[in-house]
């Protein structure tokens, strides 16, 4: 999208689209000037520079317009996603609404969308076709949509074909511009739309309601420049774009101050960080080094691409203290073959040498990962490979899911010749390997001592705490409440497939410091 059409974009209410049901109207008017997403627009990557803007703040003119009024979000997808409902959960306190967590109660309901498979963006459309009825019966309702999913060409043009409760949608990019979205939305009757399709900025100093007071997100980096065959993201979110080292590590001291116990960096290709810097030499390796001496007893990252995990990174993490050595390493692949088709940038050798480099410098630490089965004509045996793999590397546990293809992507235009049924065998088999490995890891932590950082009463009884090892392995047991957020000592009694049973080591309550 040119300058002109971004401004456009910004001003560009549907208020002054022609009437949605004259489609041949709609078509014209939409191409002549509205500029939609464009996946080929979002895939270009050029040399511009990233502009930082530290000034983010609600004008004036937005100030109490959600006065009396309830906002409520749901969220799909990943932590990034997860995050950004954070920030927009600010923004809106900014402008006076209260949250709500029931949808019958909202003035305005977002969804905030994840695109990266078929049955996530199905999930949404269901959704969708829920609040209609809603809508109906209360017409002054605001429905939006935003996240990935809004990026999309293909979505948006659905949605403002058949999906008239919408009121507005709007893009990852345009998550600052809440406050004049919803504006608008007020003042106009037609749907609103913004999306820009390219973004080269950062934005500082957004408001954020964070979900807890124990563990928090921190993003260190937007977008992926990976461009692996599969996958839609680097479209949905645009170009690497690093926040500047100062920025995080006082975001990270301020959470520190106000007693939070983790925080994880977030970035889509994490470990990318830096190599965005034209004026510095910096990765994420000497961010997680700056970061170790911040007061706060757990920092991990995610997810990060294998090709971008340098020797300054192993060797940082290697330091320990407070860093954790929990690293989700996605491999999607054990055939160098199918990982060509990818586009991965590394081969099953390459992969497998990085493992030995992590497992030398940190003989604790625990790998997880993620796998797709089922890509354009993966072979028996190039699956068998991946299962082969699992087994060498004996991964903690893994998410799998079965390829799916993304409309624009161009693994999407492989012909592709192996059934369905096939694909969802694999998928099983992979699952078994998976909960068979996990069980025998969870196995090795009966009769031993782990650190565990309390979150609070367990789901599934109000009567048992619950809480996260630095490996991440979830530990229920009975405690006092008065230690939930402190890192404490548990002993554990029983291990489960997905989590361990334990018991508080001598009542000894720990300050949450210095865990390894
Ligand atoms: N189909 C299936 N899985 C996918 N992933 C990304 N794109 C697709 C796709 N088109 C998986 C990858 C990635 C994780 C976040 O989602 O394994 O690491
Ligand atoms: Fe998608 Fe991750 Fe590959 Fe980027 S690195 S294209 S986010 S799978």
């Amino acid at each position: 999208m040119n300058e002109k059409q971004r401004v456009e974009s910004q001003q560009v209410v549907a208020g002054n689209l022609p009437d949605k049901k004259s489609e041949k109207d709609f078509s014209k008017y939409f191409e002549a000037v509205y500029a939609p997403p464009s996946l080929k627009d979002a895939k270009k990557r050029g040399k511009e520079e990233v502009n930082y803007h530290k000034d983010f703040h609600i004008a004036e003119e937005f100030q109490g317009l959600g006065e009396g009024k309830k906002f409520y979000i749901r969220t799909y997808g990943c932590q990034m996603n997860e995050h950004d409902t954070e920030v927009m959960a600010g923004i809106f306190l900014g402008l006076g609404y209260a949250p709500t967590d029931t949808v019958n109660d909202a003035d305005v309901i977002l969804l905030n969308t994840c695109a990266i498979r078929e049955n996530a963006e199905n999930k949404v459309f269901g959704e969708l076709g829920h609040l209609k009825t809603l809508k109906k019966t209360r017409p002054n309702l605001l429905i939006g949509v935003c996240g990935c999913m809004s990026q999309e060409e293909s979505v948006v043009n659905k949605i403002l074909k058949t999906y008239n409760q919408v009121d507005m949608v709007f893009g990852t990019h345009n998550i600052h511009r809440l406050p004049n979205i919803l504006k608008e939305a007020y003042m106009s009757k037609e749907m609103v739309l913004e999306v820009w399709s390219k973004e080269g900025d950062v934005i500082e100093n957004l408001p954020k309601v964070r979900k807890g007071e124990i563990k928090a997100w921190v993003n260190i980096m937007y977008g992926c420049d990976k461009f692996c065959t599969y996958c839609i993201v680097p479209y949905t979110r645009g170009k690497e774009r690093s926040r500047r080292p100062e920025d995080i590590i006082q975001e990270v001291r301020h959470l520190a101050a106000q007693g939070y116990k983790e925080v994880t960096l977030l970035g889509q290709n994490v470990n990318a960080y830096g190599k965005d810097f034209d004026d510095l030499q910096y990765g994420l390796g000497d961010l997680m080094n700056e970061i170790s001496k911040i007061d706060i007893p757990r920092i991990r990252f995610t997810t990060s691409h294998p090709r971008d995990f340098d020797d300054r990174l192993v060797e940082v993490l290697a330091q320990g203290g407070n860093l954790l050595d929990h690293i989700h390493l996605p491999v999607q692949s054990g055939s160098s073959e199918v990982l060509k088709m990818m586009a991965r940038k590394y081969d099953r050798k390459r992969y497998l040498e990085l493992v030995g480099k992590i497992r030398t410098a940190m003989p604790n630490s625990s790998l997880t990962t993620d796998i797709i089965v089922g890509f354009p004509n993966e072979t028996d045996e190039q699956f068998e490979e991946t299962l082969s793999l699992y087994r060498e590397v004996e991964f903690d546990t893994a998410y799998t899911y079965i390829y799916s293809p993304r409309e624009g992507t161009p693994a999407a235009k492989m012909e592709d010749n192996i059934p369905m049924e096939v694909k969802k065998e694999r998928l099983q088999r992979l699952n078994a390997l998976v909960n068979e490995t996990s069980a025998k890891k969870m196995q090795e932590y009966e009769g031993k001592i782990v650190e565990v950082l309390v979150e609070g009463e367990s789901k599934k009884n109000p009567d048992v705490l619950a809480g996260y090892t630095d490996k991440s392995k979830l530990v229920n047991f009975r405690g006092p409440k008065s230690i939930v957020g402190k890192i404490i000592k548990v002993k554990v009694t029983k291990a489960k497939t997905w989590s361990l049973d334990g018991e508080l080591v001598d009542e000894t309550v720990e300050e949450a410091m210095g865990v390894n």
